[in-house]
């Protein structure tokens, strides 16, 4: 990412000079909603996300300037303010700091501007790429790195349920903070056990096609994960043993089914499927197996769309324009109800689908949907 205007606007605004740190967003082959359930995801950082320029200075003051703001670029609040700033930005910063303190980090005050390139509410996770990127620079500047790497995703995590209303799961924070250039990576989100898969498969392109549908995570997306902890908590009382979704099976659910409403019920059915695709697609992936992979994403897809309603009229139909263009995979990315879907295509029907999703998308909706290439790159970092 190109830092001259950031460095240029830092300057004016603050008068010095300070260092840059960057975040990714993040794709997500798949295993989607799964993270909060305990199972595995499989995402990777892009290499488009959030930079920051940012110096200590000596106060207690912190100055904010995000440079993609339109209406109220700038905001301050002191270390000492109890609650968060009006600007629903800058919550995310207030946030990284109050959890970094409750891990026992001291911060001093500091000036900071924020600029990106990763679209927000195209559900590439701009909110972590955010978060991670303060929680990396200020473990670096005021407790020498001494948070280790995976407190900083769960400080990120812990900044969305606090502070911004979203009780998400951890795979967007971990994918910043932890990605690899070329790799994708399987988390357990149960035991947080993870692996490294380099990824770049021949003859085949990884896109992202946006809907331009502006999503913001919210109650909707809560509403999904009290679905889950439902259908769990009857589980745990009927059978013992089952703190999420990773440890049940069909047949337990089939056995509380009654007393689960249809759309409880179809969520967690969606949860037990969605581990056994991610488990299959493991298994293709060693094998190179990139057709069973795709045809993976697609069930993914309408399991999303039908069972765990996460989907609309303009992801569905990105996800039916590539069946019919013979894209190997398609599928909704990241928390749904907009944003973006990830394809995976082979080279020889690549042209013929981008210019097909672009025009029948623009006939039917109105608008060209946004086009991104994906190129795997890595996580959280101070720049040179
Ligand atoms: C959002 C959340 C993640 C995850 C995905 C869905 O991106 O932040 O924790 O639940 O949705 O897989």
């Amino acid at each position: 990412m190109d830092t001259t205007i950031l460095r240029n606007r830092f300057r004016q605004q603050f008068g010095t000079s300070g260092d840059l740190y960057f975040s990714p967003g993040r794709i997500n082959l798949i295993g989607e909603h799964t993270d909060y359930n305990g199972g595995f995801v499989f995402p990777g950082a892009v290499d488009k996300g959030v930079a920051i320029e940012i110096y200590r200075n000596g106060s207690r003051k912190v100055c904010l300037l995000a440079l993609d703001q339109k209406e109220h670029p700038y905001v301050e609040f002191t270390l000492d303010d109890t609650s968060k700033p009006e600007e629903h930005w800058a919550c995310y910063i207030f946030g990284v700091c109050k959890e970094l303190e409750k891990h026992g980090v001291t911060l001093g005050g500091f000036n900071a501007a924020i600029t990106g390139d990763v679209p927000a509410g195209a559900g590439m996770s701009s909110s972590a790429a955010l978060e991670s990127v303060f929680a990396f620079a200020l473990n670096t500047m005021f407790a020498d790195g001494r948070v280790d790497k995976f407190e900083l995703a769960k400080i990120g995590q812990a900044t969305e349920h606090n502070y911004c209303g979203v009780k998400c799961g951890i795979m967007d924070q971990f994918a910043s903070v932890f990605g690899r250039q070329g790799c994708l990576i399987r988390l357990d989100c149960r035991s947080l056990e993870y692996e490294y898969f380099p990824f770049d498969p021949e003859g085949y392109k990884l896109v992202l096609i946006n809907s331009m549908v502006k999503h913001s995570l919210g109650n909707e997306y809560n509403e999904r994960r009290e679905s889950c902890e439902k259908a769990v908590a009857l589980m745990n009382r009927e059978f013992g043993g089952v703190e999420t979704l990773r440890d049940a099976n069909y047949q337990m659910l089939d056995t509380v089914k009654a007393q689960l409403s249809k759309d409880d019920y179809l969520r967690a059915k969606y949860i037990l499927d969605e581990k056994e695709r991610v488990m299959a697609v493991c298994e293709a992936l060693e094998e190179g197996d990139y057709e069973t992979v795709g045809k993976k994403m697609y069930e993914t897809h309408w399991g999303l769309s039908r069972e765990y309603t996460v989907s609309c009229p303009e992801l569905d139909f990105l996800v039916e324009t590539a069946k019919q263009c013979g894209v190997t995979g398609s599928r909704v990315m990241g928390g749904g109800f907009g944003g973006c879907t990830i394809n995976l295509v082979r080279d020889t029907v690549y042209d013929k689908f981008i210019s097909k999703a672009k025009r029948e998308y623009a006939r039917k909706f109105g608008r060209v949907p946004d086009i991104y290439s994906v190129t795997i790159g890595d996580g959280s970092r101070k720049l040179q």
